[in-house]
């Protein structure tokens, strides 16, 4: 299963060198199953990723700009977070859209970018509370996965479906049914086949926790799931990663 823990910006620097820490001691790390990502806040990024280097965690960028100029206060270039040893960059994330106003063509060209750039872009798409009560969840999605079409042939890259409103703090919170999930999954590897003959992993996102996690880990179509506040304390983050195989 693949693992990724979205720290936002929940934590300070010290509390992000605490938690990485004490999860390169507990069993988190000490796991051949999962593909586990830390992707904290871009001021503790490089003692974090100094800390993983040789461990069985791994690090990504929670945003990445598209590169295409260098005049561009508070941003970063795929190629910086190349050379900062990221593997992996979140993209599209719902905050970044809706927060930032980050549009599906920005986001389309910060996949290209990262891509291109040898950052593994990990395209997040997701429905809004309107967009669901509408019934136009697939006909969004099937818009944000556009994104992806502009990749090169052979780019390495993961979705991860957050439905906007079930995430915690910028959405209501609110638990998305498995039987959802399951649905939207074959509709999103669906899609994908139709652009890709890679196997592409689709995570699931939004209030995932150890109570729910194996709700989603054992559906068909489910590669893994992103976490934000969960992964952001040990014991609510190490309990998640012992559900998926207890
Ligand atoms: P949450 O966030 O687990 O706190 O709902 C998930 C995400 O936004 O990636």
């Amino acid at each position: 299963m693949y693992i990724f823990a979205n720290f936002k910006a929940y934590l300070d620097f010290a509390e992000t060198n605490i938690l990485v820490s004490q999860l390169l001691q507990s069993t988190v790390a000490d796991n051949d199953d999962d593909t586990v990502v830390l992707f904290p806040s871009l001021l503790a990024f490089s003692e974090v990723e100094k800390a993983c280097r040789g461990t069985a965690l791994s690090v990504g960028v929670q945003h990445v700009g598209d590169g295409a100029s260098p005049a561009r206060t508070g941003d970063i270039s795929p190629a910086q977070a190349m050379d900062a040893g990221a593997t992996y960059a979140l993209i599209g994330h719902s905050e970044r859209r809706h927060m930032f106003g980050e549009s599906d063509a920005m986001i389309a060209a910060q996949c290209t970018a990262a891509a291109q750039a040898g950052v593994i872009p990990v395209l997040c798409i997701g429905e809004t509370a309107d967009e669901l009560a509408q019934g136009k969840t697939k006909a969004r999605l099937s818009e944000q996965l556009g994104a992806v079409t502009a990749l090169p042939s052979d780019a390495q890259y993961i979705i991860a479906y957050e439905p906007v409103w079930a995430i915690q703090g910028s959405g209501s919170g609110k638990v998305c049914e498995p039987e959802v999930v399951a649905d939207v999954h074959a509709y999103i590897r669906d899609i994908l086949a139709t652009y890709t003959d890679m196997y592409v992993p689709i995570l699931f996102g939004g209030s995932v926790k150890a109570e729910n996690v194996v709700s989603y880990t054992s559906l068909p179509n489910v590669d893994g799931v992103l976490v934000g506040s969960a992964s952001t304390k040990l014991e609510t983050f190490e309990a998640l990663v012992t559900a998926i195989h207890t």
